[in-house]
């Protein structure tokens, strides 16, 4: 269900663009889980999770029916909404609660037991270092903080500019400002994946993977 509306209609830039995304197509994304999400967490324990830009709710989904409890935060309206529909479907309609935030100015009260970021890219203007901090204050002691980005060109990213330089993984995980004394990190890389676009073509792509753990107190 989506309890928390805040922003306004017609609001950002961001909004504007995603909501533009959204609505252009019936269906957007898979439905089906990411597959670091499913890789990473498929053998912890459920808690509570916080799934950042969580488009129409494929890894909530997932996550609920593992037993977590989800806050999924999405700009768009109407990813939020076949979120919900997919949800009450997927009989987890309970456990998922769908927030609408634009995450450069709001993001839900933590503590979460896994904070997850999966592709929170964004080709208007995104506050994304800033926003990654703050998701990692949100993390509970104990609580995993994952985040998974694209690392390479596909045939059919926005950005087809060969030249792109994307971040390393360390660099991201640098910009997050971390204390080594508090956090641990249990994958810092750029897998290769294979995966299929909006038209059917297929590629390989590859993808920065940062999981870091927060050290119980
Ligand atoms: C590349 S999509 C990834 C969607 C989903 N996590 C997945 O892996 O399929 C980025 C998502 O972030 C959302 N998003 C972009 N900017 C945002 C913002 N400022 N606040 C909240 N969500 C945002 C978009 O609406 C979109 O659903």
């Amino acid at each position: 269900m989506i309890d928390e509306i805040d922003g306004e209609v017609g609001g950002g830039e961001a909004e504007r663009f995603w909501e533009r995304h959204y609505t252009g197509r019936e269906q957007v994304w898979s439905g089906n889980a990411n597959a670091v999400l499913v890789d990473v967490v498929g053998s912890l324990p459920p808690g509570t999770a916080l799934d950042l830009g969580c488009g129409e709710g494929g890894d909530a989904i997932w996550l609920a029916g593992r037993g977590w409890r989800v806050t999924a935060v999405d700009v768009s309206a109407t990813a939020l909404g076949r979120g919900a529909a997919a949800a009450v479907a997927a009989g987890v309609g309970d456990r998922i609660d769908f927030q609408r935030h634009d995450l450069a100015e709001s993001i839900p009260d933590g503590p979460f037991d896994l904070v997850s970021a999966q592709y929170l890219q964004s080709p208007v203007d995104f506050p994304r270092e800033r926003v990654l901090r703050v998701a990692a204050s949100a993390v509970a002691p104990g609580g995993l903080l994952l985040i998974v980005a694209h690392a390479s060109v596909a045939p059919w990213s926005w950005d087809q500019d060969p030249h792109r330089r994307f971040p390393t993984p360390e660099e991201e995980l640098g910009a997050l400002d971390l204390s080594p004394e508090r956090w641990s990190t249990e994958r810092l890389g750029t897998p290769a994946r294979r995966a299929v676009g909006p038209s059917g073509e297929a590629a390989t792509v590859r993808d920065n993977v940062i999981a870091v753990r927060r050290l119980p107190r």
